[in-house]
């Protein structure tokens, strides 16, 4: 089944201003009217209106790195999916491992999110992934199983155009190890089977399932040439427009 890929950048707590505003127009001037790949910018949250501000009109989406599960209310330092729907963004990333390492986010937290999430129309991107211990232990499947599973209780899914996955192993992420392409493609293909087990095919044959962790030009097209992986999601190599482009580049 043919699927677009999808090319995402997580500036995670990165960029000023005006660093932010430049990327965003560079990144526009190479890809704001492409049709073969999708490509999505995650800013931090204070940039997500300028961002979205600077890429209206244009074919780059936007996207939220986190959100908290309530709507309103007093929750110093949160932010509601309501809030980032209302700035237009199309996109929120969910259970990123930094979310669930450094700040202790667990799958139930994740689903709750996902929820708060679907009830605004806005797409999360499920990270999932696990540990170095976890895959030398052998336990890796089950670890995203869990996660994905957990991660997608209670979500009535009818449209894989409502849901992007991520698959980010823990140790690849920020290292510079990036998992072979074997790798990526033999959980990639366990990711899609559990969607069909749970989805049925029309879903499981749609839906995005993006690789991310130390992609960079020079690795791109081997990795998003897998039969299962339909895109990237970038840190690093995303906040630099050359190497972000290049990414896009390599797999026109
Ligand atoms: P990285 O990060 O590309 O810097 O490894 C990927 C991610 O955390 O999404």
């Amino acid at each position: 089944m043919e699927r677009k890929l999808l090319i995402a950048g997580n500036w995670k707590m990165n960029l000023s201003f005006s660093e932010a505003s430049d990327l965003t127009k560079q990144v526009i001037a190479e890809f704001g009217k492409e049709e073969r790949i999708d490509v999505l910018l995650c800013p931090s949250f204070v940039y997500l209106h300028t961002v979205e501000y600077i890429a209206r009109g244009t074919r780059i989406a936007v996207g939220a790195q986190n959100c908290y599960w309530e709507q309103k209310g007093a929750f110093t330092g949160e932010i509601s999916a309501p809030m980032i729907k209302s700035l237009n963004c199309s996109h929120v990333i969910l259970g990123h491992s930094e979310r669930r390492h450094v700040f202790g986010e667990t799958n139930e937290m994740v689903n709750k999110e996902m929820h708060a999430v679907y009830n605004e129309n806005l797409i999360p991107v499920l990270c999932v992934g696990e540990t170095i211990e976890e895959r030398k232990s052998g336990k890796l499947f089950d670890v995203v199983k869990e996660q994905l599973v957990e991660g997608l209780k209670g979500i009535n899914l009818d449209n894989a155009d409502k849901l992007v996955i991520a698959y980010e192993p823990v140790w690849a992420i920020g290292t510079g190890e990036v998992a072979t392409p074997d790798q990526a493609q033999e959980m990639h293909e366990y990711i899609r089977k559990l969607m069909n087990e749970n989805y049925g095919g029309e879903i499981s044959g749609k839906v995005r399932i993006l690789y991310g962790g130390s992609v960079k030009p020079g690795n791109a097209s081997e990795l998003l040439s897998q039969k299962d992986i339909d895109g990237a999601l970038i840190g690093g190599a995303s906040l630099k427009a050359d190497s972000f482009i290049g990414i896009g580049k390599a797999v026109l």
